[in-house]
């Protein structure tokens, strides 16, 4: 496994190393975005889908659950936030969106966790109450391609 952390200080900073992961990691994936509220998960996954070359207007799937980018769907960007459980998730048609090539980003993933959804890279953001604009980006994978292109990023 490895893990890397970053900081940054403004969500302009958040958003440029999100399109830079995303300018390197163009294959189909799927990225947990752990971390609380305003932490910056939305301006990530706006960075990344700007990295990956689509000019789709990201927004946060707070209400919708599920939003589309990319034509076809190179990306299915999700917020799980107002599932309750394990059924809602699948009753969403979870599983439709797997397996179509596309790159999945989670909000609020935990629900998705027992899905084998690989290759998996993993998010948190944090931050520190005296620093409000200052965030903690850790990321994690097991997977050996991932692992490859984060050291060289
Ligand atoms: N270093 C930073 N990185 C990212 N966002 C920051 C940073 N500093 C301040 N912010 C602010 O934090 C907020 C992050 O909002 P965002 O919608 O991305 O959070 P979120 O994690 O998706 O929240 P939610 O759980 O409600 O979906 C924005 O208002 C942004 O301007
Ligand atoms: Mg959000």
């Amino acid at each position: 496994m490895v893990s890397i952390t970053m900081k940054t200080k403004s969500s302009g900073e958040t958003f440029d190393i999100a399109k830079r992961l995303g300018q390197a990691l163009t294959f189909p994936l799927v990225i947990f975005l752990h971390g609380g509220m305003g932490m910056g998960k939305t301006i990530f996954s706006k960075g990344f889908v700007e990295g990956l070359g689509l000019e789709d207007e990201v927004t946060s799937p707070t209400y919708t659950i599920v939003n589309e980018y990319g034509d076809p769907p190179r990306v299915f960007h999700f917020d799980l936030y107002r599932l309750c459980d394990k059924n809602d998730l699948y009753e969403m048609g979870f599983e439709d969106y797997l397996n179509q090539g596309a790159t999945l980003l989670l909000e609020w993933p935990d629900l998705a966790f027992d899905y084998d959804l690989e290759p998996k890279l993993e998010i948190t953001l944090k931050s520190n109450l005296d620093f409000p604009d200052e965030r903690e980006i850790v990321l994690e994978t097991t997977h050996p391609e991932i692992m490859r292109l984060l050291k060289k990023i």
